[in-house]
């Protein structure tokens, strides 16, 4: 690659990283963000469950390295993706709802809305389905190609972790105190294992 491209892609890189802004997709998909709200209200008839998953999705995303969909992404012979560490082997879910608004995001503009962007999309709309908020979203982050299950493990807050714990991890992501409120609240609608809930 001649250094004349490589700084230019390298430009491109930094503008897009450097520019998430609401209605990023405009003038390359303007329909995407009716798509995916169009998916979420499909989803909620089918499986009211599903809206609280999907909550839970993003947070799972987006702490385990930034909000870059890296949590969709298999094991490979040479990864060990972010899908079967401790905070969400056998209880994320939903991720043929993400799978879905990929999919027909594909078809209305090819290859133009990332999979971290839908992650953040359906989660703002499944608050505001389930009687929420609403609000607009900053978009125009890039697909991670690599996931880490260390690094889930790592990070991920365990059900059994403490007060002082959580406001001192949560703080680390300039996360405040009302934060944590927050993002914990969401986390009371859906449906847990007992075994996240006994050691209380
Ligand atoms: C909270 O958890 C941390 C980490 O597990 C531990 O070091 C600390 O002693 C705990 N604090 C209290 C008050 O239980
Ligand atoms: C937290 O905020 C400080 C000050 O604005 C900034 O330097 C730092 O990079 C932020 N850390 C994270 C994880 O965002």
């Amino acid at each position: 690659m001649s250094p004349l491209v490589s700084l230019f892609l390298l430009h491109i890189v930094t503008a897009s990283a450097a520019q998430l802004h609401p209605g990023y997709y405009l003038g390359t998909c303007p329909k995407a963000e009716a798509i995916v709200r169009d998916v979420m209200k499909k989803a909620f008839t089918k499986d009211p469950r599903s809206l609280a998953s999907i909550m839970r999705f993003q947070f799972h995303d987006c702490f385990v390295n930034g909000c870059d969909a890296s949590l969709l992404l298999d094991d490979t012979p040479t990864m060990l993706g972010e899908k079967l560490s401790l905070a969400n082997i056998n209880s994320l879910r939903s991720y043929e709802v993400i799978d879905e608004a990929k999919a027909t995001l594909e078809k209305a503009c090819p290859g133009v809305v990332s999979c971290a962007d839908v992650i953040i999309m359906a989660s703002r709309d499944a608050v505001a389905l389930t009687g929420g908020p609403d609000w607009q979203v900053k978009l125009g982050r890039l697909d991670s190609l690599t996931a880490s299950q260390e690094a889930s493990d790592d990070v991920m807050p365990s059900p059994t972790s403490n007060a002082t714990f959580l406001i001192d991890l949560f703080g680390k992501f300039n996360l405040s105190v009302k934060d944590l409120v927050a993002l914990s609240g969401s986390h009371s609608i859906g449906k847990a294992r007992c075994f996240s809930v006994m050691s209380r």
